[in-house]
């Protein structure tokens, strides 16, 4: 049995780890800001149902070093995961010390609460972004990363060269997960699959950025979740992953199966390329199969019915707190 403190467990990601982790059997404890990036009743609601689930979520900011350290020792961690972190690429055009605060200074507080526990083991969340102008498809963990077109992968791709200097200099051992588009219910309203299907839900047109012509390797969150888990688990010294599903597909047909789902045609506005996004993502992901015996086996065909069918409810049974646990009940099943 692991101890596992996740940072950002009131978050999409967080929360479906911390479920995923307590109900094989580790102890688990979140941490969370609870921000306004985006709707933090939805991060609240998040942490009631983790409350159910026997996980506390503490509100509190991992720019805290203190606090840390005090929650590893008192909890007896042995494990970090840590995912908080001001996420999206557009954000970060018209907020960047967002980035800095809590992916610069947040991030380097983590190591150095992690680095006073000799014990400790550090999972953490590094994204798709740092692969940046890489022309070179699929995208290999072995490929160069020191062309960002954001600041968010920028922060990002800092992140793994600060954990290898921490490795490097204190013997933390370090894994970096470089995740790609996740999504699926309890999803974060943000990014565009989530937005994309609130827009067509309500009649509203959508807009698609070069013309439609981008491709994304979009990756079903329960997949996300048994890489993660297999990570923490190996507990390398020093290692990066790619965790996406090695499937890209075109933002058009995207498109198609949410309105499949939502029976619902969507009103498609076409602009041109947006600064600071990429064309295509794509994750070589033989090095995390052979290490992490990571297999994605949900397609998009089979991933966005259960996202949108999540959503319906949501927006039909807002504040109805029951309807919410029976949502948590029928969509954390497959997680066991
Ligand atoms: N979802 C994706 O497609 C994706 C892709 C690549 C990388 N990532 C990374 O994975 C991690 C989790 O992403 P997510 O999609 O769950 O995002 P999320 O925004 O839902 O979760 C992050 C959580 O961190 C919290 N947080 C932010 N700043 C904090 C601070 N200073 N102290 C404490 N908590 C703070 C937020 O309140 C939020 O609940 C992030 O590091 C993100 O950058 C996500």
């Amino acid at each position: 049995m692991k101890r596992i403190f996740i940072t950002g467990a009131a978050g999409f990601i967080g929360f479906h780890l911390a479920i995923a982790a307590r109900r094989r059997g580790d102890f688990v404890v979140g941490l969370d800001l609870f921000n306004n990036y985006y709707s933090p009743e939805l991060k609240r609601t998040r942490q009631k149902l983790l409350l159910k689930e026997g996980i506390e979520v503490v509100e509190g900011d991992i720019c805290n070093t203190p606090l840390l350290k005090q929650l590893i020792q008192q909890q007896g961690i042995t494990h970090v995961a840590h995912l908080a972190a001001q996420a999206g690429v557009r954000h970060s055009l018209t907020h960047p010390n967002d980035y800095v605060d809590a992916n610069l200074q947040g991030f380097l507080s983590v190591l150095e609460a992690c680095r006073s526990f000799p014990e400790i083991k550090l999972t953490y969340a590094s994204s798709s972004s740092v692969y940046g102008l890489n022309k070179k498809i699929p995208f290999s963990v072995e490929d160069r990363t020191d062309e960002p077109t954001n600041l968010y992968g920028a922060t990002k791709k800092a992140n793994e060269m600060m954990a290898h200097a921490y490795h490097h200099l204190f013997g933390l051992p370090v894994t970096a997960l470089r995740y790609f588009t996740v999504y699926g219910p309890w999803g974060r309203p943000d990014m565009a699959y989530y937005s994309f299907a609130q827009r067509i839900w309500e009649g509203k047109p959508i807009q698609l950025f070069n013309q439609g012509k981008m491709r994304r390797d979009f990756t079903y969150i329960d997949d996300i979740v048994k890489g993660t888990l297999a990570a923490i688990d190996l507990g390398a010294a020093c290692e990066v992953f790619n965790l996406g599903n090695h499937r890209p597909v075109d933002l058009l047909y995207f498109v198609q199966v949410l309105e499949n789902s939502l029976e619902k045609k969507a009103d498609l506005e076409f602009l041109p390329m947006q600064p600071g996004e990429v064309v295509e993502t794509f994750a070589d992901i033989e090095k995390s199969q052979r290490l992490l015996n990571f297999q994605p086996s949900v397609t998009l065909e089979e991933g966005i019915p259960h996202f949108v069918e999540w959503f319906i409810k949501r927006n039909g049974a807002r504040g109805e707190e029951n309807r919410s646990d029976q949502m948590l009940n029928n969509h954390t099943k497959s997680l066991l």
